[in-house]
């Protein structure tokens, strides 16, 4: 048991390292809370600061999740049943850190990226799936909330019909939620019809 906690404290830490809000106040001297959408993710880094930056932050949050459940993995969290629970813990709080991270108020993110390396992980398939479906949603409606939305409902359903464990489809849902209630001004911005579209030429702010 003290191993699955080390694994999510160890999560927590990591995913608190908010990639954007680094790459803004360290390369930009800018905190992208403060612009657009006001969220510390790589949309909004796109729309504040540009590509370059927006593509750091894919890649950083997506290794965070990633390492997260490595060290989760590494670290002897194997439960009575079997299962290795540090790597879920690690990746749920790597995810959870990243909304809410300890260095930069509790103010951070809304998990997508941070959430699909996690399940990436644990469900490469079912997550490509969902990356496939998140593309599609996006292509068609420049929405990437509704996307991000679609893409995290949409994992557990398709995890569970394709017969993986219990523990991951419960970790999807977790995940899929938490996204869902970190989208809500978004789903309200999308039922006003006053969402932002994705664009790449939007000039960056400031
Ligand atoms: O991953 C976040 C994205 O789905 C929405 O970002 O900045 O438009 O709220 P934003």
């Amino acid at each position: 048991m003290i191993w699955i906690l080390l694994s999510a404290v160890a999560g927590y830490l990591l995913g608190s390292i908010n990639t954007s809000l680094v790459v803004g106040k360290l390369f930009y001297k800018k905190d992208v809370r403060q612009y657009g959408s006001g969220n510390a993710g790589a949309t909004n880094t796109l729309r504040t600061l540009g590509k370059t930056a927006a593509a750091i932050v894919v890649v950083g949050d997506l290794l965070k999740g990633i390492l997260a459940c490595l060290i989760g993995r590494w670290l002897p969290g194997e439960t009575a049943a079997g299962v290795y629970g540090g790597e879920y813990a690690a990746g749920i709080m790597a995810v959870i850190g990243h909304n809410w991270p300890l260095y930069f108020g509790f103010k951070g993110g809304k998990g997508v990226m941070t959430a699909f390396s996690v399940v990436l992980m644990f469900s490469p398939l079912a997550a490509l799936i969902c990356l496939l479906a998140f593309i599609v949603i996006v292509a068609i409606t420049r929405y990437v909330s509704l996307g991000s939305i679609i893409g995290g409902a949409a994992f557990p359903l398709v995890a569970w019909l394709m017969g993986e464990p219990l523990l991951l489809v419960l970790t999807g849902v977790l995940l899929g939620l938490l996204i869902i209630i970190r989208h809500a001004s978004n789903i309200r911005r999308l039922l006003e019809g006053n969402e932002k579209k994705l664009s790449f030429k939007d000039k960056p702010s400031g």
